[in-house]
């Protein structure tokens, strides 16, 4: 393992202005609101409308990152943006971002595409530029910018949200210092979620997904754990290797599967361990699901998650920055494992130690303003939204600081910045 510290140094959030409450979407569509809080763990779901397309939610965080953490711009030498909801099968979300940023032209910008994956791809991609010494000191910024998109009436749809997450990568890693090197990866060739070409809306076959994403996360999973034990990280000892971790972080669709996911977890644990033959496969069904594990390692990650919805390539830095806004200050120090999952299939473990300037960190960031700006709106006024033309965003002003599609002309598309308060 290379010994450079190298990670997320700051980060920033961007949510669409409008939500909708899950309990009434789910009475609207004649089904018993505890489908959906319960059974899927979603209280409040993000609706877009299309002047908050990828680009803009993009810019609007990046834009925050910079303003909010007062980031040199000459610093960064990367400028990277993971997603599966791009608006040009040629030109990439980070051109816009640069060019709606005004960011240095000394860059190398680009996109990166796996489904949810991609914002991973660019992370590993930055950190390991970095970790290299190509990047000679400079900064990258990653961008997870999404809009999930199923339809109505559809049985995706409390699954929908929108967002981003813009994450600085740096030698500075204030958020989180990366184990680089310990790295495991699962991935194989899937029909479980796509989007076939000029589609808005995803095709999913929904509980196959499912299956995959836990056949995946187990592959990648055992990957990360026998590096880990090979660098005396964790080990087999009266608790397992995951339980040494203080919190996991997975990729979240909608909240109960990071529930699931858990205890897939838990159980390649129990079932590789040295004593596994002491115990039943039930009893060890039984453990895995443990209620009190999932709230010790993971129910503090999904408070924005709860609230916003899937965001494809964002879920799982909005899980960290929904734990790093609750817990930094006590964390610090201490090992986190995530868990990135992109249909089709793709995914990581990766692990990382969070930083003793977290606090500080995520006290500028102040994701709970950014929430607290958003206005709730009824189930018809969702469904006006989404039935919206994708190219035709309504006229409204951008917030200070944030962006917005004001209008596609000749096939290239405008945006306006909200005027500063
Ligand atoms: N009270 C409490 N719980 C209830 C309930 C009630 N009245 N009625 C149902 N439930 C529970 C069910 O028992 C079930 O829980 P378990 O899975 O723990 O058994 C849960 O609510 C959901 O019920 P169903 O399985 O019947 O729901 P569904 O068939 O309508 O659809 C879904 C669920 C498959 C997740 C669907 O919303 C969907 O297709 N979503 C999109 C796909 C997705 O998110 N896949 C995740 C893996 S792929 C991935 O992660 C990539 C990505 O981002 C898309």
């Amino acid at each position: 393992m290379k010994r450079q510290q190298v990670g997320i140094e700051a980060l920033a959030i961007a949510v669409p202005r409008r939500y909708v409450d899950l309990a009434e979407l789910a009475r609207a569509r004649g089904v018993d609101p505890a489908k959906y809080t319960s059974g899927l763990g979603a209280r409040e779901m993000a609706v877009y409308d299309p002047g908050e397309d990828t680009v803009a939610l993009a810019a609007s965080a990046v834009s925050r990152l910079l303003r909010t953490h007062q980031v040199d711009a000459s610093r960064i030498g990367m400028l990277v943006v993971g997603t599966e909801t791009g608006v040009d099968h040629s030109k990439p979300v980070a051109s816009h971002v640069q060019g709606l940023l005004k960011l240095p032209r000394t860059m190398r910008v680009y996109d990166t595409q796996h489904a949810c994956y991609g914002g991973t791809a660019g992370l590993m991609a930055a950190a390991e530029w970095i970790a290299s010494g190509a990047a000679a000191g400079r900064s990258a910024v990653v961008v997870c910018s999404d809009i999930a998109r199923y339809g109505l009436n559809t049985a995706g749809e409390p699954t929908q949200g929108a967002g981003a997450v813009a994450l600085l990568v740096s030698e500075q890693p204030d958020l989180l210092a990366l184990d680089v090197g310990l790295n495991g990866s699962c991935s194989m060739d899937v029909y479980d979620f796509w989007r076939p070409l000029g589609r808005r809306e995803a095709v999913v076959d929904g509980h196959y997904s499912i299956q995959c994403y836990l056949e995946a996360l187990s592959g990648a999973y055992r990957g990360w754990r026998e590096r880990a034990l090979a660098h005396e990280v964790v080990r087999w000892g009266s608790t397992t290797p995951g339980e040494q971790l203080a919190r996991i972080l997975y990729h979240v669709p909608f909240c109960k599967m990071a529930r699931k996911a858990h205890t897939q977890l838990r159980l390649c644990d129990l079932e590789d361990a040295p004593n596994a033959a002491n115990t039943t496969a039930e009893a060890r069904e039984e453990l895995a699901k443990s209620s009190a594990s999932y709230e010790a390692q993971v129910a503090s990650s999904l408070s924005l998650n709860a609230r916003v919805g899937n965001v494809y390539t964002a879920s799982l830095y909005l899980a960290l920055a929904g734990l790093l806004h609750a817990e930094s200050g006590t964390l610090a120090g201490q090992r986190l494992g995530l868990l990135s999952y992109g249909s089709g299939c793709a995914s990581e473990f990766f692990s990382g130690v969070v930083g003793a300037q977290a606090a500080q960190r995520m006290a500028r960031t102040d994701v709970e303003a950014v929430m607290a700006r958003r206005e709730r709106v009824s189930v018809e006024e969702y469904e006006r939204l989404m039935k919206l033309p994708g190219d035709g965003p309504e006229v409204l002003a951008p917030a200070p600081g944030e962006f917005r599609l004001a209008e596609i002309r000749d096939h290239k598309r405008h945006y306006v910045e909200g005027a500063a308060s």
